[in-house]
């Protein structure tokens, strides 16, 4: 489903960022994307939604090559693929329930059909209790479920996570690493760039390891030595 052959990214000043890149992804596959800071994680996530175009290769996601030049299908892409980003993109001045409702108006449903969804999904998160309120008033960890509920909220197929344990304690990284879990087992195909080794080394996932932009191992059920 997802298929990148030979990709190459560098930025303005020379720095690579991805190098001769090549993998697949099957459907409903979990895969951990690990490596040290700047080894080109973020850029592979940036890359996989058409934030940003290689300087050469293909990237296909679900039989379409998104890399083309004239490639019309960005919504589409958009709507099929869910992201949680590193610093959570909320809008401030707007309730949670508001939040993980966007990606629906933005595709124009009716607002009672809205309404529903919301509702549903909050419940299902576990994140009721805190419609009304506004991202500043609830924690970290929260924070992240409500970004998680808002990039599942339109039925995505696939769930990209940019370390979405970054910030926080053990015990609510593992909550919100079993919440993605669970979204997996349900048939999307998630895929998480982190840090955290003590939850790559858990749960005995495929590993994708990148350093200076070149995958230097991918495994079955990976470890993420440090
Ligand atoms: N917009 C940009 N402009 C210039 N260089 C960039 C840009 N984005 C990333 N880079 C560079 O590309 C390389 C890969 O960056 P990337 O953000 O993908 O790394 P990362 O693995 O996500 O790192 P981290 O673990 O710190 O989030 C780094 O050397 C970085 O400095
Ligand atoms: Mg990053």
């Amino acid at each position: 489903m997802i298929e990148l052959k030979n990709v190459n990214k560098k930025f303005g000043s020379g720095q690579t960022a991805l190098d001769n890149v090549s993998l697949e992804i099957n459907d409903g596959e979990f895969v951990f994307v690990v490596g040290p800071t700047g080894s080109g994680k973020t850029t592979l996530i940036r890359l996989l939604i058409r934030e940003l175009l290689p300087d050469s290769g293909k990237i296909i996601v679900d039989k379409e090559e998104i890399t083309k030049k004239n490639y019309k299908k960005i919504s589409a892409l958009r709507r099929k693929t869910g992201v949680v980003f590193q610093d959570f993109k909320l809008l401030w001045e707007r309730t949670l329930a508001e939040n993980v409702a966007l990606p629906l108006e933005v595709l124009g449903l009716p607002g009672k059909e809205i309404k529903n969804k919301v509702n549903q999904l909050l419940d299902k998160f576990k994140l009721s209790d805190l419609a009304q309120k506004f991202p500043v008033q609830i924690s970290g960890g929260e924070l992240q479920r409500v970004v998680i509920a808002r990039a599942m909220i339109a039925e995505p197929k696939i769930l990209l996570a940019d370390e979405p344990t970054g910030n926080l304690d053990p015990k609510t990284s593992w909550e919100i690493v079993k919440l993605l879990s669970d979204i997996n087992s349900s048939g999307t195909t998630v895929l998480m760039a982190t840090h955290n080794a003590d939850i790559v080394n858990s749960l005995g996932k495929r590993v994708i390891r990148l350093e200076h932009g070149k995958i230097i191992k991918d495994e079955k059920e990976g470890k993420y030595e440090r």
